[in-house]
């Protein structure tokens, strides 16, 4: 069986994803599907990059752990792929322990084969972005180039990967594989802006913050996301662990897909590191554009954010994901608008699809007793719907293998109208008031097909729809891919079942207002919940300082306390308020200055068991050492006690 391993990015978990980050998920997952029908054996990884400095700060501002924080988002990741039906093999966190493992492993590996050496970093660092930058690359005055917020002067320890060496392997490989970067247009950007003057070595560590996986070998540092993060790929086939069966049996990557600001990481230095470490190069990276939102950049400070739940929630998955990769040409950037999106819902899935499936089903019902016809005459206009659908099917398939998802569900969408269109002309309300009963079954038995093949074809992307019309249709058997590439392989005699209907037509300007509603009540309450998870962790924060009053049985047993008696007892010839205690603790003897001297006289104490803390780091005293500490006890009077035993014990006893 033909294998395929795909990827998404992993996310970070820095705050709840937005329908751009799950343009890259349904895609991801519609490629999985694809393949699936086609009888691959598809193995499908995703996951959370969950370590760096951002994220520590982020938790911060929260009052929680960086574990804490992230594992709050990453159970609304989770989640939402659960909602959209997301078929993912295997979910990698970057704090499994068992990605830990494998990235410290890669790590020394890199280092002992002197992939990887000790330096210094000099350079303008942006927090936010976790970017170093140099002097020349900075905008008005210190300002990060790509967030344009303030940048400090860092000097940092920091280990390097040779990446520099690596520049003509990296120039070779996309000569020899056209595909390996997709589109096109994006081979020339890493060619043109990155490999075309040279490459730097890069930093591959950092000492200034602590959220991440420890360098093994330099406790000081821990590794930077990129090779944290890039090794999620094979550490998600279980590479560097006992068990590397999957990394045998998948391993290199199909495809890894991902935005377009990421390409660079995923084209240069992840073959890079695969090269150093003699491992098999993924055979594609394919960098989409970006969801805008009316043309601009979505974020939380714009406010213009567009989660997908509620969308789910009011439209169901197959329209959203329909939407999401009808509307957008993968490659490229697209602007996301709610009227776009509710224009597409009428035009192409009520009015066309829903439609389509509706009229066919009530005809058959009403006009053969719901039983798929056998075909009787044919007629010169069923050879064109005829062609039409299997050269849909031909043009499909090629526009899936280059992920033209928009081409692909454009061409369905013909085949689809152009069947619509074939009632109008056939008429058969006119067939069967004219009692042409074998046209008739001929014209029924068509749209059925039709519809199969449509059913099919649009599986991969609506799969729910998919499942539903062949439902209607009285079909149960597994189909796979091919079996859209043939007419006539629908069985008559089949009873369809009449559903509700599917896309129900939508008032464009009422749907606007309840989807900002819906987008701003889920912000509101995310951002209730963040509050209220704050103020329920202050309280808990408190709480613990209270504790703090307390210590453990832990910290007691720290302290020695010896019971010991005084031999002898001086007064300290330069200070007047102290003693000189001469003590035997057992077999040993030892100096102690105490400030006790206005209550006891070295008389009184001669010869006297008393209580000596140990273990105390002996200090010097008006010129004399004192190791240890004798107790004593003082009520508000002022009266001062020393402490000694109930009963008669021998000195050197311990006490506990
Ligand atoms: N953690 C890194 C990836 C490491 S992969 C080894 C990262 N994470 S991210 O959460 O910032 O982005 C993940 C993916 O979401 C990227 O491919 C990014 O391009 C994509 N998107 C984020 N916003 C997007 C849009 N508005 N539109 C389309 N995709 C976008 O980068």
């Amino acid at each position: 069986m033909n294998k395929y391993y795909l990827t998404t990015p992993i996310y970070y978990p820095s705050d709840n994803l937005h329908i751009g980050h799950t343009y890259t998920t349904v895609a991801a997952d519609t490629i999985k599907k694809y393949k699936k029908l086609k009888g691959y054996d598809v193995f499908f990884t995703t996951g959370t990059d969950e370590h760096g400095q951002k994220i520590q700060e982020k938790a911060k501002e929260s009052g929680l752990t960086p574990k804490e924080y992230v594992d709050g988002i990453v159970k609304d990741i989770k989640k939402l792929w659960e909602l959209l039906e997301i078929d993912y093999d295997y979910f990698r966190r970057t704090t499994d322990e068992e990605h830990e493992k494998s990235v410290q492993k890669i790590f020394t590996k890199l280092y002992e084969k002197d992939e990887i050496y000790k330096s210094y970093y000099e350079g303008y660092y942006c927090t936010p972005c976790e970017s170093f930058w140099s002097k020349s690359q900075l905008v008005d005055g210190n300002k990060c180039p790509d967030c344009g917020r303030e940048t400090h002067l860092e000097k940092e320890e920091t280990y390097f990967f040779r990446l520099s060496k690596y520049r003509d392997r990296l120039l070779k490989l996309y000569e020899e594989n056209p595909d390996f970067i997709q589109p096109e247009s994006r081979k020339n950007e890493m060619i043109n802006n990155f490999l075309k003057d040279g490459l730097d070595d890069l930093s591959v560590s950092r000492s200034t913050f602590d959220w991440g996986i420890r360098v093994p070998f330099d406790q000081k540092h821990v590794i930077y996301v990129w090779i944290d993060a890039l090794s999620c790929y094979i550490t998600a086939l279980g590479y560097g662990t006992e068990n590397e069966e999957n990394f045998e049996k998948f391993w290199p990557a199909d495809v890894h897909l991902v935005g377009k600001e990421i390409v660079r990481f995923h084209t240069i230095i992840w073959p890079a590191l695969l090269m150093a470490l003699d491992l098999p190069l993924p055979k594609k990276v394919f960098g989409h554009g970006w969801i805008l939102f009316d043309d601009d950049k979505m974020s939380k400070s714009k406010g213009n954010v567009i989660y997908p739940e509620p969308i789910i929630e009011l439209y169901g998955i197959d329209a959203f994901k329909y939407f999401l990769l009808r509307e957008f040409s993968f490659g490229q950037d697209g602007s996301f608008t709610r009227e776009k999106f509710l224009q597409r819902l009428n035009s192409d899935l009520a009015n066309d699809l829903g439609n389509l499936v509706s009229r066919t089903i009530t005809m058959i019902e009403k006009y053969n007793e719901s039983i798929i016809p056998k075909i009787g005459i044919e007629e010169s206009i069923d050879e064109e719907l005829k062609s039409l659908a299997l050269s849909t099917y031909k043009k499909v398939d090629e526009y899936m293998e280059a992920f033209n998802f928009s081409n692909a569900l454009e061409e369905i969408w013909k085949l689809i109208r152009r069947t619509n269109k074939y009632v109008d002309e056939t008429m058969p309300w006119i067939l069967a008031k004219e009692n042409k009963k074998d046209r008739l079954d001929t014209v029924l038995y068509n749209l059925a097909e039709s519809l199969r093949i449509v059913s099919i074809l649009i599986n991969p992307v609506m799969t729910k729809t998919s499942k539903d019309i062949l439902a209607q249709l009285g079909i149960d058997e597994h189909l796979t891919w091919g079996d859209a590439s043939s007419w006539g392989k629908l069985k008559s005699g089949l009873k369809v079942n009449k559903k509700e209907i599917m896309f129900p037509r939508l008032d464009i300007e009422k749907e606007l207002e309840k989807l900002e509603k819906a987008n701003s009540d889920l912000i509101e309450r995310r951002k209730e919940l963040k509050e209220r998870n704050r103020v329920e962790e202050n309280k808990e924060v408190k709480e613990i300082e209270e504790k703090e009053d307390f210590i453990t049985i832990d910290d007691f047993s720290k302290v020695k306390l010896k019971v010991a008696k005084v031999i002898d007892c001086t007064n300290h010839p330069k200070a007047d308020k102290l003693l000189v205690l001469t003590l035997k603790i057992g077999d040993e003897t030892r100096t102690v200055v105490s400030g006790i001297k206005e209550y006891y006289k070295p008389e009184d104490l001669i010869g006297k068991k008393v209580i000596v803390v140990a273990n105390l780091k002996p200090v010097k005293l008006r010129g004399i050492e004192s190791r240890g500490m004798i107790l004593a006890a003082e009520d508000e009077n002022g009266k001062l006690t020393l402490l000694s035993t109930l009963e008669e014990i021998d000195d050197g006893a311990t006490i506990s």
